[in-house]
């Protein structure tokens, strides 16, 4: 499926809603299979990343409701051994997360994964969950897809992070949850801390001292539990892009999710001189949420480096293109991870801005942008990555004469109503 984009757009207005953040769905997705009894989640994310999530948890005996548009009961129970293996489509979280899940837990299973996932780094996680005592193999001894976990006892571990990764550090956590003893991880930077947020919700022990966090393993199953899950950054910072360079426009946002581990985009923005303000913030259960007002901005290039790519790690596709319309030049390093994500994000990014226009140099670990370019309407691929479609999607919005984005349909992985939203805000998609 192809998107097509008029060029030139002007004068967005509106107030929208964008989806569940997709983080905490998983996680709570996950948490609530595990627990003993009937959880209810309000606002959760349902799109093609969380059907992943979904059908591997019912292949583990766990019946998932969806109520009405806002409601999702999970029925959690004692898992069953699956009958087939665990198909994990395209989503790297529903991997990572389920092997630290499955690996102290009482059944076996094979996580199988898309091309594209079967090629991402999975010894990241596997490794130190061998140090936990867990069995796990990959193809052919590696550590790649199909992974047949058998769960086992494990046992705490004292573990240095070599990479700030929220996905391993959650396989960690998990599987810390039914260990022997106490497991304590460090992270090189604060990678984002919802498993973390969620766990204490829910009655268990997990600390951050020095920058080391500790987890205490649970005596009891977990307690069901009712969640209500804000909206996500990292859809929101599309519709926000674009009210940021669409001339004359002004949007607001309701209820995103505003957790610090999250808001390294709007921190960057704000340092380029965007005109957005955050509304009071209030606590969904444990995670900081409020509304944001977007105002159309003349924006200054600027340097980010690790310390922020951690908490923007997802939106840098959308923050390129933004790039392109700033004044001066834009440094983007420390983001060699990119290149691991459902698609290589600098190269793709990199081919598709230059195709339109735009003055972009790629480098090992990041991007260089020399602002402001006037973009063209052309043809662009997606690369069957979900983000990079829905970037590609505003800077289409900002060009001159049409775009056409293939394999748009990959927006559905993460944000199905995305066109529906940009074209309540004025622009013209079809
Ligand atoms: C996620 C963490 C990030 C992010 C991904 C979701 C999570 O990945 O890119 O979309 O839910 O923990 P890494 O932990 O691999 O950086």
């Amino acid at each position: 499926m192809e998107f097509r984009v008029a060029g030139h757009t002007k004068g967005l207005r509106g107030t929208i809603r964008v989806p569940g953040d997709k983080s905490v769905t998983h996680r709570a997705l996950l948490l609530g299979a595990m627990a003993a009894g009937t959880t209810r989640l309000h606002g959760a994310l349902r799109a093609g990343v969380i059907d992943a999530m979904n059908d591997c948890l019912a292949a583990l005996g766990v019946e998932i409701e969806t109520l009405d548009e806002e409601q999702t009961l999970v029925h959690g129970t004692r898992w069953l051994p699956p009958e087939r293996p665990l198909a994990c489509r395209n989503s790297g979280t529903t991997m990572r997360l389920l092997m630290g899940a499955l690996a102290g837990s009482t059944v076996s299973a094979t996580l199988t994964g898309s091309r594209r996932l079967s090629q991402r780094p999975m010894a990241r996680v596997a490794e130190p969950l061998r140090r936990m005592g867990a069995q796990i193999s990959g193809l052919n001894g590696s550590d790649q897809p199909p992974l047949e976990i058998t769960g086992s006892e494990l046992h705490g571990i004292e573990y240095e992070m070599q990479i700030a990764s929220a996905q391993v550090k959650t396989a960690l956590l998990l599987a810390g949850l039914s260990a022997e003893g106490r497991t304590r991880i460090r992270e090189p930077i604060a990678s984002r801390d919802h498993s973390e947020r969620l766990l204490r919700h829910l009655g268990v022990s997990v600390v951050r001292s020095d920058g080391t966090l500790s987890l205490d393993p649970i005596q009891a199953p977990l307690p069901p539990f009712e969640l209500e899950i804000p909206g996500d950054m990292s859809a929101a910072a599309f519709p926000l892009a674009a009210a940021l360079l669409a001339p004359g426009s002004e949007i607001t946002l309701q209820k995103v999710g505003l957790n610090p581990t999250r808001t390294g985009l709007l921190e960057t923005l704000q340092r380029m001189e965007a005109q957005i303000e955050t509304g009071t913030l209030t606590d969904a259960d444990g995670e900081p949420t409020g509304d944001m007002t977007v105002a159309f901005s003349t924006l200054k290039g600027i340097d980010i480096h690790r310390e922020q790519v951690v908490s923007m790690v997802d939106e840098i596709p959308i923050f390129a293109v933004i790039a392109t319309q700033a004044h001066g030049e834009t440094r983007i390093r420390g983001a060699g991870e990119l290149r691991l994500k459902e698609s290589d994000r600098l190269s793709g990014m990199t081919v598709e801005l230059r195709k339109m226009g735009a003055q972009i140099e790629e480098h090992p670990d990041g991007l260089t942008i020399e602002g402001p370019s006037p973009l063209s309407g052309t043809r662009v691929s997606s690369h069957g990555d979900h983000r990079l479609a829905m970037a590609l999607t505003v800077a289409g919005m900002l060009a001159s004469g049409e775009t056409v984005i293939s394999s748009a349909e990959v927006v559905q992985e993460s944000y199905p109503g995305f066109m529906t939203t940009l074209r309540s805000m004025g622009a013209e998609l079809w």
